[in-house]
């Protein structure tokens, strides 16, 4: 039994490691256990190297289990903190003997070091994770079909406007915008067209109520009536009136028509007016500006050619044809069997049209022409019916 007490401290001994024999921190408080190594306030009063080495391990391993930034910190501030385990081991060893502290004091302070880089070793680790976890949460694969958002595109009719204006533009004409509620007199009077002309039948008008607001001005007492612009060609006289030949215009736009509607025919759409006015323009010039435009527009050689006709406004009066893009002159459905497109009506500007614009028929001259814009959208896209073009029938518009 008297055994018993050294056996007790052997195992002891044996229990807090190897190095606890040689520990004067054991050996100085027999049958003592030490301190708790992870508490913070545990002192160190009786701590020895083989307590240090275990504390180190405790500490490392809880380093490796902080699973998150703010765990870490936490154990951290626990091991290192001012308060820390180590630090308060380290200040305890002050009142520790010479050979304790000659012993303790480097391990200790390796134990520090050796937490200190497993802290930022961890740290490192850390933020890496989250960095990566990050990459993959919220990565974006760029190379995954995303749903089809729905874009819009141009009109198959404004594509065509554009086309026809660069080309205009390209051969040197300016592009003019006019209104589309008019007068009578600038849609039809200044045009050689009076009210008694029978040719004034040819457009059927949308006429408009003139504004109560009118009534006592003098565009009422003008009996001048409003109405939808019935051609392009109402701008005209008023560019004549407002510039000086040279003149190259083209003017693009809606224009309207009470009419009932077919494959052909639409209530609204569009023309492309165009004139010029100089001292030496021929029929050969209007002839080989429309060749010019068709020829683009089509992408192909073409034949034109210009048909005596009657507008009031044109002295003498043309209708312009085009072979047919479909059949290339050789006949088909689309040009009933022709070979002939009708493309519009064209001439030299009359002499009472020059005067009303306030130019001098002996001296100045030039060529006018009229023709649809929907027209040429439909030859150009081998549409059949202008009333697609106005149903906003996304059947018919996505083929474009
Ligand atoms: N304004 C005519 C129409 O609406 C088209 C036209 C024909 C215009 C001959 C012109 C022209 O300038 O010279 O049918």
């Amino acid at each position: 039994m008297e055994n018993s007490i050294p056996d007790k401290k052997r195992s002891s001994k044996i229990k807090n490691g190897a190095d606890s024999a040689q520990s004067p921190a054991t050996q100085a408080h027999p049958g003592k256990r030490s301190a708790p190594v992870n508490g913070p306030n545990n002192g160190g009063a009786t701590i020895g190297v083989a307590d240090v080495d275990k504390l180190v391990a405790d500490a490392l391993a809880r380093i490796a289990a902080a699973g998150t930034p703010e765990q870490l910190e936490k154990t951290r501030l626990n091991l290192i903190g001012r308060k820390g385990v180590l630090p308060l081991a380290l200040r305890a060893i002050k009142d520790r003997s010479a050979e304790d502290k000659r012993r303790l004091g480097p391990a200790l302070n390796q134990a520090r070091t050796t937490v200190e880089a497993a802290v930022r070793q961890r740290a490192l680790n850390l933020s890496r994770s989250v960095f990566e976890s990050l990459v993959d949460d919220e990565a974006i694969d760029v190379t995954e079909p995303l749903p089809r958002t729905a874009l819009g595109h141009i009109h198959p009719t404004e594509h065509v406007r554009r086309e026809v204006e660069d080309i205009f533009r390209s051969m040197g004409f300016e592009v003019v915008r006019g209104q589309e509620i008019d007068d009578e007199e600038n849609n039809f009077d200044l045009l050689n067209i009076p009210a008694s002309h029978p040719a004034r039948d040819l457009w059927d008008t949308f006429w408009l109520k003139k504004p109560e607001a009118f009534k006592e001005s003098s565009v009422a007492a003008a009996k001048n009536r409003l109405l939808l612009r019935t051609h392009t060609s109402n701008m005209q006289v008023r560019v004549m009136r407002d510039r000086t030949p040279p003149l190259r215009i083209v003017n693009i736009g809606r224009v309207y028509r009470y009419e009932s509607t077919d494959k052909t025919h639409e209530t609204t759409f569009n023309q492309i007016e165009g004139f010029i006015v100089d001292e030496s323009t021929t029929l050969g010039d209007l002839r080989g500006t429309l060749h010019t435009l068709f020829e683009t527009i089509f992408g192909q050689k073409l034949v034109t050619r210009l048909r005596p006709s009657y507008f009031p406004f044109t002295e003498p009066s043309v209708e312009l044809d085009m072979s047919c893009t479909f059949c290339k002159g050789k006949g088909c459905a689309v040009c009933k069997n022709t070979g002939w497109l009708e493309i519009g009506g064209a001439g030299m500007i009359h002499p009472n049209v020059l005067k009303n614009g306030g130019l001098n028929p002996n001296k100045f001259q030039g060529f006018a022409f009229g023709m649809g814009l929907e027209r040429i959208t439909m030859f150009k896209y081998g549409i059949d019916d202008i009333r697609w073009l106005l149903s906003a029938d996304l059947r018919f518009l996505e083929q474009f």
